[in-house]
């Protein structure tokens, strides 16, 4: 196992009725004037919003607002986010929504205290100072809520990148899965392609000797194999969709990636997927994930293999390679079930794409033409992963 440092500060608050101490977690972590910072109306629309400000002004705590925030959350959202909460004083960001909603708050959180252009974070500097951001989870995906990470995209150009910073970790997290039971059946699926790709990208690991962690992903991954297609069946269950929210949060806090080596090749690729046709993360990912694997599970047949029987239950006979093959069917098959897309035509993609979605992939903003993870792919790799989607 490789040396690491482990700093996982946020406070969480799970369970039904939990929004309602939203004021009085901004107060307990140094808050006065809060921005509120929500997505395109789903939050709105379902009292949620209506809770939360109660909770704030009960809490005697000011607030702002600032909604619209687009899945794939933009850069123009963020600068006027920014702009607002110089003008207002404010000092604490509560983000309530999913990934696109709390990314942008980082964003926001980060570029706030910062004197250069905030797309320097996004594109290789380190965050090292920001408001401090709460959160209010209303889709378990991307994880957000427990990590030290923001991903946005750049209507200069139109390409995604990330930023990290334990500094953007939350300071709180009310995870409520009642929330998330207004979620259609798609999104919801979405959410799980990506608890499952976020676990992947941290098996597919170079160190030698990671048990501890191996098991954890694994037995992660096998509880959204049998939670997934569980909730799609019963959308508003509570248990299921508790499950299914402690495991999103769990798979990318990164308990699970400490002390080894991580891919994210896949997510660099599906990245430019989810700019280019405007889907969602989630379903970009059910299309690059088994393409991916099918590309590089050569590098190293003992791992994959053990990931066959483990977590999807192949047989094992000894023909490592066939017992993979076996196995990425069987994650395509469980992706389809929940009803994810598995091409790149059913994202709305064509080949005649795949040399711009590799350029955008590889080059610019911190990128040297090649994308680095478990095994290092060059453009031309990246666009043969890309044909293999088709
Ligand atoms: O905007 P509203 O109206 O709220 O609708 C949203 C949005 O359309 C809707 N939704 C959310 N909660 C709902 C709901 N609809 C009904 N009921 C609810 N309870 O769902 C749609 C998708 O929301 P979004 O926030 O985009 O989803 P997700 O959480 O999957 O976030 C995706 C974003 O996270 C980034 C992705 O790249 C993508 O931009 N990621 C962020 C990571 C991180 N910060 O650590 C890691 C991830 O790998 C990922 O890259
Ligand atoms: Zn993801």
């Amino acid at each position: 196992m490789d040396n690491f440092k482990f700093y996982s500060p946020t406070y969480f608050a799970f369970g039904k009725g939990e929004e309602n101490n939203t004021g009085e977690l901004v107060k307990r972590f140094g808050g006065k004037k809060a921005l509120i910072h929500y997505g395109g109306g789903s939050a709105v629309k379902s009292g949620l919003i209506g809770r939360v400000k109660d909770s704030l002004e009960k809490a005697g705590i000011a607030y702002e607002e600032l909604g619209g925030v687009k899945p794939n959350p933009r850069s123009g959202l963020v600068y006027e986010g920014i702009d607002l909460c110089r003008k207002e004083g404010i000092d604490f960001i509560v983000a309530v929504g999913g990934g696109s909603v709390i990314d942008s708050a980082k964003a926001i959180a980060a570029g706030t205290v910062y004197d250069g252009d905030f797309w320097d974070f996004y594109s290789g500097k380190r965050i090292e100072k920001a408001l401090p951001v709460g959160t209010v989870l209303t889709i378990a995906a991307a994880g957000s809520e427990g990590s030290g990470d923001s991903v946005i995209t750049n209507e200069n150009g139109m390409f995604k990148r990330g930023a990290s910073g334990d500094a953007i970790r939350p300071a709180f997290s009310i995870l409520n899965p009642e929330l998330t039971t207004t979620l259609p059946a798609y999104q919801t699926a979405c959410g799980i392609t990506d608890i499952m790709a976020h676990l992947m990208e941290r098996y597919l690991t170079n160190t030698k000797d990671v048990v501890t962690t191996d098991r954890m992903i694994e037995g992660l991954m096998l509880a959204m194999i049998e939670e997934g297609p569980k909730v799609i069946k019963n959308l508003t269950d509570y248990d299921t969709r508790a499950n299914i929210m402690w495991a999103g949060m769990m798979a990318h806090n990164n308990s699970c990636g400490v002390g080894r080596s991580q891919d994210w090749n896949s997510h660099n690729i599906e990245h430019e997927l989810s700019t280019y046709y405007d889907c969602a993360h989630g379903a970009g990912l059910a299309v690059t994930f088994p393409a991916y694997l099918s590309y590089v599970y050569k590098h190293d047949l003992d791992r994959l293999s053990q990931w066959a029987v483990r977590v999807w239950g192949v047989e094992d006979n000894g023909d490592k390679e066939a017992m993979i093959l076996e196995a990425i069917e069987r994650y395509k098959a469980f992706l389809k079930e929940i009803g994810m897309p598995l091409t790149l035509s059913e994202l709305g993609g064509k080949e005649e794409d795949i040399d711009t979605l590799a350029r955008m992939a590889c080059r610019g903003d911190g990128r040297d033409g090649n994308l680095y993870g478990f095994v290092k792919l060059s453009e031309d790799e990246v666009k043969d992963v890309y044909r293999k989607m088709l």
